[in-house]
């Protein structure tokens, strides 16, 4: 198998920078280059001094359709995305979106929760890049939507359950989520500036959050008409998602239990647990996952945790990539989660 070459536009960002990060580690990458508007000429070290010595290079001018690569990853927001994925795939490469922009096969969809899509053709091309979900499609695509990183801790935690969904209440799910700052990214703002995060803990967007509809659209593929009811709280840690998953319904302990580990028994990234929490996954790209039920109560609650640049963002494309390179599927992501 061939080594390659990866372009990262909008590598000044921390999705970007931390995708940077691992492929500064990955054994079958020849060549990084990045881009960025701001920085422009500028070492990349420069805005990511973790990677001084690593990483060398200096960002280019912004037009990733002239990269010269096999994977042009866009790490950008939402609405540029769709601005140079057409022309990078007319050049014959590869395209990782880390935004929303190809997330939803829908243009109405995508329209009433971000705006008019400006190619919505290419959205029957795009594959939802949550590999535990759709590996074998991941695999045979030119255009990769990579997911949202609540979407992610939610999506793997409630997917499982399609196996006994007929014995739970999928119509009103409850998600209750919390995140570090990174998952807004590198741009401050008052919201995230560190008097108002720090010693805080403030749930935002109560209801009508983004990825509410991107977790109802990807879990309809698995359990139809699911519904989920989703609310982000924002944590005074850098990084890391837990979600808890509320489902109500007649099961038990056992069969949750196995309806986990059948699914998930052979994937390298997913871990079933007694105790999920965002300390054992950070910096890597594994999601911990912890099913539990109150007989009493009639009430399931999974709980998942990630590292939101990680398996959230970053990893979890890196893992996108060796799939469409047909590398093994973990390359460059081994590196065991920290402690303490
Ligand atoms: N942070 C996370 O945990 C996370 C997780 C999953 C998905 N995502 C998604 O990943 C994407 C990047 O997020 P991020 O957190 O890395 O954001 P970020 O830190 O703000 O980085 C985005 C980068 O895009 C560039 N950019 C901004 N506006 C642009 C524009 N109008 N045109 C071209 N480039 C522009 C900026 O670089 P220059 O100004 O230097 O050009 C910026 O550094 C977003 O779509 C986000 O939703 C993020």
């Amino acid at each position: 198998v061939l080594n390659m070459k990866a372009f990262v536009a909008g590598g000044s960002g921390y999705g970007g920078g931390e995708l940077l990060r691992l492929l500064a580690g990955h054994p079958r990458v020849d060549e990084i280059a990045s881009s960025s508007r701001t920085y422009e000429g500028k070492r990349i070290s420069a805005v990511h001094p973790n990677l001084s010595g690593i990483v060398e290079s200096e960002f280019k001018a912004h037009d990733p359709s002239h990269a010269d690569a096999d994977i042009v990853f866009l790490a950008l927001p939402h609405g540029q995305s769709m601005e140079y994925a057409p022309q990078i795939l007319e050049c014959g490469m590869k395209v990782i979106d880390f935004s929303a922009d190809y997330r939803m096969g829908d243009a109405r969809l995508y329209g009433k929760h971000y705006g008019k899509h400006k190619n919505p053709e290419l959205l029957e091309d795009a594959v939802y890049g949550l590999p535990e979900l759709f590996r074998d499609d991941i695999r045979k695509s030119r255009l990769i939507a990579n997911p949202g990183c609540y979407a992610t801790a939610a999506l793997l935690a409630l997917k499982p359950l399609s196996s006994i969904s007929k014995s739970l209440d999928f119509n009103h799910v409850i998600v209750d989520a919390k995140s570090g700052t990174s998952g807004a990214g590198a741009k401050p703002s008052q919201f995230l500036h560190h008097s108002e995060v720090f010693d805080n803990i403030r749930t935002y967007k109560e209801t009508g959050h983004r990825h509410e509809p991107e977790i109802d659209h990807i879990l309809d593929c698995f359990i139809k008409d699911a519904s989920v009811s989703f609310t982000p709280t924002l944590m005074p840690v850098v990084r890391g998602i837990i979600c808890n998953c509320h489902i109500f319904g007649d099961t038990d302990i056992e069969t949750l239990r196995a309806a986990y580990s059948n699914d998930y028994r052979k994937e390298p990234f997913i871990r079933v647990v007694d105790a999920a929490c965002t300390k054992n996954v950070l910096y890597s790209n594994y999601c911990d996952i912890q099913p539990a039920y109150d007989a009493g109560k009639g009430r399931a609650v999974i709980v998942s945790a990630i590292d939101n640049l990680v398996k959230g963002a970053a990893g979890q494309a890196m893992q996108n990539m060796n799939l469409l390179m047909g590398y093994p599927e973990d390359e460059g992501l081994k590196t065991p989660p920290y402690h303490p």
